[in-house]
């Protein structure tokens, strides 16, 4: 028999969302963020969530990533419930298995690019060699083995968000989550963002970017639409 596909299509399925909603309550009123979704992302996936703003995109990737638990419904990651499990079993969780990169690419001015990297590495416990190893490591993955000592501040927009993704992928997370990561960078800085998540997604990264960007979103393996917290069939 010969192997059918691709082993990441058949390794499993890192997170399942079930008839999630999420309620913020505000004084004297409830805004219904999420009304009720269910999603699956299976390993090797790479999924844009588009959708107009204020339609639940970035309270969904919440969800998916353990960073906030839904109101009712159950996400399970890695095949445990994420809502059952206690806040810093959920840090732990995230630190391991869960790449965030964000719009404004969170990272700290002081530190090198390098330094920058590390700091997932150190909070799960590596030592200094290994963490420099590492962390270098992923900056050459993300094309940025010639910029290790520069600050922040002492690079490109594009570079930036390129760190903060091999600061995303520096435990070997699971899933790879990005709020709006080309939401601050022109055309072609976001090209070549796109490039570098279908690249890690040719790797095997699972990824999944919520965006306006429709560049981004149709170079993505799949494409979900959320309008007013429901996703659009
Ligand atoms: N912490 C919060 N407290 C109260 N309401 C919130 C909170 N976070 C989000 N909301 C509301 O929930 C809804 C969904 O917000 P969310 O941030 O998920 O939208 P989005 O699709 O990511 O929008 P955008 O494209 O502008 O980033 C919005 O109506 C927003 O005002
Ligand atoms: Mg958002």
């Amino acid at each position: 028999m010969s192997p059918a596909g691709p082993a990441r299509d058949t390794r499993g399925v890192i997170v399942v969302a079930t008839d999630v909603t999420r309620d913020y309550r505000m004084s004297g009123s409830i805004v219904r963020a999420l009304r009720g979704v269910s999603l699956s992302i299976p390993e090797g996936d790479f999924l844009a969530i588009t959708g107009p703003s204020g339609s639940g995109k970035s309270t969904l990737l919440h969800l998916l990533g353990g960073v906030d638990v839904p109101t009712a419904g159950n996400v399970r990651f890695l095949d445990r419930d994420l809502g059952s499990m206690s806040v810093e079993a959920r840090a732990s969780l995230r630190l391991r298995e869960v790449g965030l990169v964000f719009q404004r690419f969170h990272l700290l001015p002081m530190l090198t690019a390098l330094e920058n990297v590390e700091l997932p590495l150190a909070a799960v416990g590596l030592g200094p060699g290994e963490r420099r190893a590492r962390a270098e490591e992923r900056l050459v993955r993300v094309d940025l083995g010639d910029r290790l000592d520069h600050r922040p501040g002492e690079l490109s927009g594009g570079q930036r968000q390129r760190v903060a993704i091999a600061r995303a992928l520096a435990n070997d997370p699971a899933i790879v989550l990005a709020d709006e990561p080309t939401g601050e960078l022109d055309r072609s800085t976001s090209r070549s963002v796109l490039d570098l998540f279908r690249r890690l997604n040719d790797d095997g990264t699972t990824i999944v970017v919520a965006t306006h960007d429709l560049e981004l979103a149709e170079g993505a393996r799949r494409r979900l639409e959320v309008v007013d917290g429901r996703v659009e069939a």
